[in-house]
C-alpha cells in the first residue's frame, strides 16, 4: 500500500488505510517517514500555552487512598471531602495507595504492547470498524476514521468488561491480565462511584444504582512513533461520553488536560492511576462536575501505550438520566433535559469526538 502520496484524495488514502486492518503501527512497520496527509492536524493550533507540570504551582492533584478501607469512618470522610474538592475544580487527578498491585499495572501495559504488537495476519482478524459486532473483544483504528475531523495517530483495542468475556474471546496474549486489571479497575470506580455519590448528599450507592457504572469498557491504545509529531495529534480534544474513565499510562507522556484554558500535562506517576469524570457525570450533577477537555499529543518517542476504562450506562439502557432532584432548588435548577444513554451518545458520536464543533452535553441544556 502506498500511503500519503496524494493529497487530493484524502477518502482513497483512508479506505486503504482502513482495509489495510493494520492500523498505524502498519505504517510504522512499512517504514513511513512523512506523516501521510490523512495525519495532518488541520484544526486550528490552539493559542493556548501548555504549562508542564513542574512549571506552575498548580498541578494536576494527586489523591491518596490508603485507608479507604480500613481507616474508619473519618478518613473515608476525609477521602471523600478530598475527591469532591478535586472534582470541582480540576475533574481531572491522579490516584495512588489505590489497592491494584505495581506488578499488575506493569504487566497490564506489556500485554497491550503484545497485542498491538504482535504478527500482523493474528491481528487482523480482530480488526473491525463500526461497533456492529457481537465481539466483546475487538480492535481498531480511529473511532471516527470517516467522519472526525482528523486521523489520530493511534490504534486502539476495546473490550466490553461487564459481564467479563469468557476468556477464550480475549486474544491469549493479554487474557490473563485484562481479566485481573479489569477486576481491580472495576472496584475501584465503584467505590469513587459511592465517594462521589455521598458528595451529593445521596446514598453511596445512588450513582451505581442508576447503572452509571453498568457498562464497563477497556481499551488499550498503542501510540506509535511520530514522524512529524508537530502535525499530527496521538487523541484529538475531547470529553469523555461516560461517568468516570480511570486511565494507567506507561511513562511517554502526552496527556494534556485543559484548565482554565490552559492545557496540563499529566505526568507519569510510578504506580499512578489517572482518573476523570465524564459528561454523564456531569449531567447528572448539574454542573458540580464537570466533564474536563483533554487530548493527548504525538511524539517522536514511542509507542507510547495507555489503558482507558470507562465507566457508564449501557446503550440499549432505557433509563432517563437527568440532574439528581436532591442537588435541586430554587438557586440551582435543572440545566439539563432528561436524556436516555443511547440519545446522548448518538449525539456524541454524531459531533465525530470533536470539540471543534460543539459539545454534545451544550445540546442537551434546557432553555432559559
Ligand atoms: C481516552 C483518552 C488518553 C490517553 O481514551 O478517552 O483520553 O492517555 N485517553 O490515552
Ligand atoms: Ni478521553
Amino acid at each position: 500500500m502506498v500511503l500519503g502520496t496524494s493529497n487530493n484524495d484524502l477518502m482513497a488514502d483512508l479506505k486503504a488505510f482502513d482495509e489495510s486492518k493494520l492500523g498505524v503501527k502498519g505504517l510504522i512497520d512499512a517504514g513511513v517517514d512523512k506523516l501521510p496527509p490523512i495525519f495532518v492536524n488541520k484544526q486550528p493550533t490552539s493559542p493556548r500555552s501548555v504549562k508542564a507540570s513542574n512549571e506552575s504551582q498548580q498541578c494536576i492533584p494527586v489523591i491518596d487512598l490508603a485507608g479507604i478501607e480500613d481507616g474508619g469512618a473519618e478518613r473515608r470522610k476525609e477521602i471523600m471531602k478530598e475527591v469532591s474538592d478535586i472534582c470541582e475544580k480540576w475533574g481531572f487527578f491522579q490516584v495512588v495507595n489505590h489497592g491494584i498491585h505495581q506488578d499488575v499495572l506493569d504487566e497490564m501495559i506489556k500485554g497491550a504492547k503484545r497485542f498491538h504488537e504482535l504478527d500482523p495476519e493474528e491481528k487482523k482478524s480482530y480488526y473491525v470498524r463500526g461497533d456492529d459486532t457481537k465481539k466483546k473483544f475487538v480492535y481498531t483504528s480511529n473511532f471516527y476514521l470517516y467522519t472526525g475531523s482528523v486521523t489520530n495517530w493511534r490504534d486502539t483495542t476495546v473490550c466490553l468488561m461487564n459481564p467479563m468475556p469468557e476468556p477464550e474471546e480475549f486474544p491469549e496474549t493479554c487474557r490473563d491480565i485484562i481479566m485481573e486489571y479489569g477486576k481491580g479497575v472495576q472496584k475501584l470506580g465503584f467505590t469513587f462511584m459511592e465517594l462521589l455519590s455521598e458528595s451529593m448528599g445521596v446514598k453511596a450507592d445512588h450513582l451505581k444504582s442508576m447503572d452509571c457504572g453498568e457498562d464497563f469498557i477497556c481499551l488499550t491504545h498503542y501510540y506509535p512513533p511520530c514522524p512529524q509529531p508537530e502535525l499530527a495529534i496521538g487523541i484529538n480534544q475531547h470529553a469523555d461520553n461516560d461517568t468516570i474513565t480511570i486511565l494507567l499510562q506507561d511513562e511517554i507522556g502526552g496527556l494534556q488536560v485543559l484548565h482554565d484554558d490552559q492545557w496540563y500535562e499529566v505526568p507519569h506517576i510510578p504506580g499512578a492511576l489517572v482518573v476523570n469524570t465524564g459528561d454523564m457525570l456531569q449531567l447528572i450533577s448539574n454542573d458540580k462536575y464537570k466533564s474536563v477537555i483533554h487530548r493527548v499529543q504525538s511524539k517522536k518517542i514511542g509507542p507510547r501505550i495507555s489503558v482507558a476504562c470507562f465507566f457508564r450506562p449501557k446503550k440499549g439502557n432505557p433509563r432517563l438520566f437527568a440532574p439528581i432532584k436532591e442537588l435541586l432548588s430554587e438557586e440551582n435548577p435543572p440545566i439539563y433535559r432528561e436524556t436516555t444513554i443511547g440519545e446522548y451518545l448518538a449525539n456524541y458520536v454524531s459531533t465525530g469526538q470533536d470539540y471543534g464543533v460543539q459539545p454534545a452535553l451544550e445540546r442537551f441544556k434546557l432553555q432559559r
